[in-house]
């Protein structure tokens, strides 16, 4: 992390943040020499664009920087990774930058995933004063780039295992209970479905768990698709739908983050979290097309196409989930590419029984720059569903509403009773942007967190 929180040092340099209204209005207070300067790089305040100015020693005295408004959570992002490396801090003239928007667009603009490729320059470093904003807004990049790291790091050392390691690492940090059931454990707990999309894989299927908080608080269950990586199983995926694959874990990534944030803010919550994880493979012994899957609920899966396999990992997860009757239960997942012929890259799709509830979250999540979509749980479109041979099937039947007859097919496994929000995502970014490098991605987090924070007041 590359914002550093401490007063900052009088030798750092100063960022001067502004709008383009601002920068409108001080420009002929300005001396006439930095005017000129900055006339003659055209620098009038547009958002992600800077301006370095020089002292009469050719030493560089200060930085100018365009935001989009003082609480844009990606607003000083195009900076840590292009200003020469060293110690800055902000210098208000004219708009006050919010301390947390500060904190969090720096972290998230210096992130690179450099794991495994070591040659990058290090970021800049931003001082910045503690205060309860700051500290807020470094502790949220830190879990948002969690979720990033979690998601680019290759399946082959991100099965299973060291996701519940990625789990259990949450807990201890955090003082939660961390359990997993794996392999042939599963059939004894009752967890069928887990395991016969799991079982053809080299490395154990599982369900991993994690429970923290108090039992006067009221609980909240997080499930996320642990899908290390989906082959498509014996459908088998054509190239250029596998290559991103890594990445169907992106639904559990972003809900360790959101519960790692819970668990580090101490929300008045009982958080319960759990990970359906397994590699979607080919095998002897993978489960076939016109197989029919027994479930923890009892209904029995036929399944349509074995690369429909987070919905039927996760039916076993959300039932589980639901037996302890949480006052909210949210699942998260890359669950369907017709989310994305839907919405795109940037929109996940939210799905939720309560119109009231979606709209809220869809106005919360504009407000804050971290979007959803509201579809609907459209219930004509469940008879696309039914099977002539199982309860349900995987598939629908024909290839339209693909993100809506996922959607419909979880929440047969999610009470009527229960409050439930479903986000199809993407957890991509296949192009740049500052503060979202390509690769993988958080969505979704920190609207989700503002709106249980403001459900569950301390
Ligand atoms: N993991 C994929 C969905 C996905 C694909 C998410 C690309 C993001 C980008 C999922 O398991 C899958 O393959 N779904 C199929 C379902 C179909 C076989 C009914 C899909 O969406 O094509
Ligand atoms: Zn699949
Ligand atoms: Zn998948």
């Amino acid at each position: 992390m590359t914002v550093d929180l401490k007063r900052p040092a009088a030798g750092a340099t100063p960022i001067h943040a502004v709008d383009r209204a601002t920068f409108k209005n001080l420009a002929p207070r300005l001396p006439a020499a930095t005017r000129q300067w900055l006339a003659t790089l055209g620098f009038d305040g547009a958002p992600d664009t800077h301006a370095l100015l020089p002292d009469d020693k050719g030493r560089l005295s200060a930085v100018w920087a365009g935001v989009r408004d003082a609480v844009h959570p990606y607003a000083l992002s195009a900076l840590p990774r292009v200003l020469p490396v060293g110690p800055y801090r902000l210098e208000d003239v004219g708009l006050v930058l919010d301390d947390q928007a500060a904190a969090l667009s720096w972290d998230l603009g210096a992130y690179v995933f450099d794991a495994y490729k070591k040659t990058r320059r290090e970021a800049a470093t931003l001082q910045l004063a503690p205060s309860e904003g700051a500290t807020r807004g470094a502790l949220v990049a830190a879990a948002l780039c969690g979720t990033r790291d979690l998601v680019n790091t290759p399946a082959e050392h991100m099965g299973p295992a060291e996701l519940a390691q990625a789990v259990q690492m949450a807990a201890k940090a955090h003082g939660a209970r961390f359990k997993q059931t794996v392999g042939d454990a599963l059939l004894k707990a009752g967890l069928p479905a887990i395991h016969a999309v799991g079982r053809a894989a080299a490395r154990e299927p599982r369900l991993i768990e994690l429970n923290w908080g108090s039992d006067k608080h009221p609980r909240l269950t997080l499930v996320g698709k642990g899908v290390c990586f989906d082959s498509g199983g014996l459908d088998i995926k054509a190239a250029d739908g596998m290559r991103l694959m890594k990445k169907d874990m992106g639904g559990a990534a972003n809900a360790l983050g959101l519960a790692t944030l819970i668990m580090a803010l101490k929300l008045p919550l009982r958080l319960q979290l759990l990970i359906p994880a397994v590699e979607n493979a080919i095998a002897g012994n993978a489960y076939r097309p016109g197989d029919i899957i027994r479930t923890r609920a009892g209904l029995q899966i036929e399944i349509g196409n074995t690369d429909a396999e987070g919905r039927v990992i996760l039916c076993d997860a959300l039932a589980y989930g639901a037996e302890h009757k949480p006052a909210l239960m949210i699942d998260m997942a890359t669950l369907t590419g017709a989310a994305r012929v839907a919405l795109g890259p940037q929109l996940p799709a939210l799905f939720c029984r309560r119109m009231d509830l979606a709209r809220e979250l869809v106005d919360r999540g504009l407000a804050l720059h971290d979007p959803l979509w509201h579809l609907p749980l459209w219930q004509p479109y469940h008879a696309g569903i039914e099977s002539e041979v199982a309860d349900i099937v995987n598939t629908g039947k024909g290839p339209m509403a693909g993100a809506i007859n996922a959607a419909l097919f979880l929440a047969d496994f999610v009470p009527e009773s229960l409050e439930w929000l479903h986000v199809d995502l993407f957890a991509w970014n296949d192009v740049g942007r500052p503060g979202r490098p390509a690769g993988g991605e958080a969505q979704t987090i920190r609207t989700l967190l503002a709106f249980l924070e403001d459900r569950f007041p301390r």
